[in-house]
């Protein structure tokens, strides 16, 4: 080798040691102190809406241990969540299942219509908002709240000192919100899942890929791992771990090929972290106002409307007809989405976002029941069962602005306990998480 080329190997090498050493300091700086000031916050019921119903607090909608009915990621057991009750608010419409949020860091964009990039603008939007029976012009009074119960806080004013070197009483009402914001956050950053899932054993003794290479698409890295697969069944050496039977083998082979789940739910979190629409707001849709009604709604062009909509964040009843759930359709940034395909125009990249919502995780599902973004179906079976109608709809053109790789979507009947019994194979003891449990 040149003395060139060694230089260039070398600083490569620094690169990749500094970029994933400051990835790997960044899950695990966070100390035990912090930690602990985050989920306090996180199940603190001062900083809701006092003209709301109810109190509120993070740990409501998502649950770990606290509930008689079981464990939960921190998601709740509810179709959409409960939000205090406003009677003026158009928020009360606009609710959604709640997801849990184990891995919740590792995602660029947050909430089912990619509302917000960051988690700490996550926390500060949520504890002034909706969730929290704040209405849109009652910001002011929502952080004057949140600074005023920290400030007077003697056991908050000690912690956030221990954590993070900060004095409350110093800092205004922004910069107040701005900590516990941060504090909430690396609260979330801790919740991570450890990996032990049945699957995770399987790919691990049989000496399985992880996830796609650099570069490797999704399809292209479940073609390798089944290649192996075979391989290994061929010469009679794969190995399968408790709770990997081989029902849930067959369900693996038919999600990394014929039903082109991979696709979209890509290991090792099981999604792609991108938008797609399956049809799940037209079948809500069309089941309040008709078959067809969702497919002849008139939706707005990209210079007709101001996004987001209220209209289209809203669930469909009865009395309104026009409002539904677009979801990413409301928050995609036209200009800088890495969404847009080649010559795309603003008007057919949003027409491509009607209905599209956040891929979820597949990861922990025994525990988030019901599923979608609206909660509507309550098993695993109901929910594969749904897939493959609305693939089998959509291929006959019955689904307005379908995600094409829906079309690729093939189930048979019979096949729909295999997949359920590969998913099943996704959970893990939720009780070995991470983080908080230290005293
Ligand atoms: C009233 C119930 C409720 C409360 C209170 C609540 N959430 Fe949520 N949370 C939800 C729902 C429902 C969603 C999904 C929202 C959406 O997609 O529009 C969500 C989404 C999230 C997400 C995004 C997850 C993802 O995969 O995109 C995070 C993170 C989160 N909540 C954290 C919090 C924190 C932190 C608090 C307190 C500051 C909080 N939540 C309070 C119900 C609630
Ligand atoms: C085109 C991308 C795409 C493909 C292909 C796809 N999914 Fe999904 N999946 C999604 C999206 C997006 C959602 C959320 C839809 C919603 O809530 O409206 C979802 C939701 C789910 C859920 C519910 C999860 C939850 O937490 O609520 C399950 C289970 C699921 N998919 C399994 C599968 C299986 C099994 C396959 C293959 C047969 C598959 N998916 C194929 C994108 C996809």
């Amino acid at each position: 080798m040149t003395s060139k080329a060694k230089r260039i190997v070398l600083i490569t090498c620094a690169v990749i040691a500094f970029v994933s050493f400051s990835g790997w300091s960044q899950q695990s700086k966070i100390t035990p102190a912090q930690a602990r000031l985050g989920e306090r916050l996180f199940r603190d019921v001062r900083f809701s809406a006092p003209q709301g119903d109810l109190p509120a607090k993070c740990a409501d909608c998502h649950l770990f241990d606290e509930d008689p009915q079981g464990l939960r990621p921190f998601a709740d057991f509810f179709n959409r969540s409960w939000i205090s009750y406003r009677p003026q608010s158009p928020q009360r419409f606009e609710l959604r299942n709640s997801p849990g949020l184990f891995d919740v860091a590792r995602q660029p964009r947050l909430h089912y219509d990619g509302e917000f990039t960051t988690l700490e603008d996550l926390v500060t939007g949520t504890f002034t908002g909706r969730p929290m029976g704040w209405l849109p012009n009652e910001q002011e009074q929502a952080l004057t709240q949140l600074q005023t119960v920290v400030r007077q806080d003697p056991a908050y004013r000690a912690q956030f000192k221990t954590a993070y070197g900060i004095e409350l009483d110093k800092l205004n009402r922004s910069e107040v919100a701005h900590h516990v914001a941060r504090a909430v956050a690396d609260f979330m950053r801790t919740l991570n899942s450890k990996m032990t899932s049945p699957y995770d054993q399987f790919v691990q003794i049989n000496g399985l890929a992880t996830k796609p290479d650099r570069n490797e698409s999704p399809t292209m890295f479940a073609q390798r791992l089944l290649t192996r697969v075979s391989e290994l069944e061929a010469t009679k050496t794969l190995k399968l771990p408790n709770g990997f039977t081989a029902t849930a083998l067959q369900g693996m082979k038919l999600f990394y090929s014929a039903g082109n789940c991979v696709t979209c739910h890509a290991p090792p979190l099981f999604t792609d972290f991108s938008y797609h629409n399956l049809g799940i707001s037209q079948v809500e849709y069309d089941q309040v106002f008709g078959a067809g009604a969702f497919a002849s709604l008139t939706i707005p062009s990209a210079s007709e409307t101001q996004r987001p909509a209220e209209r289209f964040r809203q669930f469909p009843t009865s009395g309104k007809p026009g409002a539904v759930d677009l979801g990413h359709w409301n928050f995609i940034d036209l200009p800088t989405s890495p969404l847009r395909r080649v010559n795309e125009s603003d008007d057919q990249l949003l027409a491509r976002m009607v209905g599209a919502v956040k891929t979820p995780g597949l990861r922990h599902l025994a525990y988030t029941y019901p599923y979608m973004h609206n909660g509507a179906y309550t098993t695993l079976e109901d929910t594969v069962k749904e897939l493959q109608r609305l693939s089998e709809m959509a291929r006959a053109g019955q689904v307005r602005a379908a995600d094409q790789e829906l079309l690729k979507i093939r189930i048979d009947e019979q096949e729909i306990s295999l997949f359920v019994a590969f998913l099943n194979t996704l959970n893990e003891n939720l009780k070995a998480r991470s983080g908080v449990q230290n005293p």
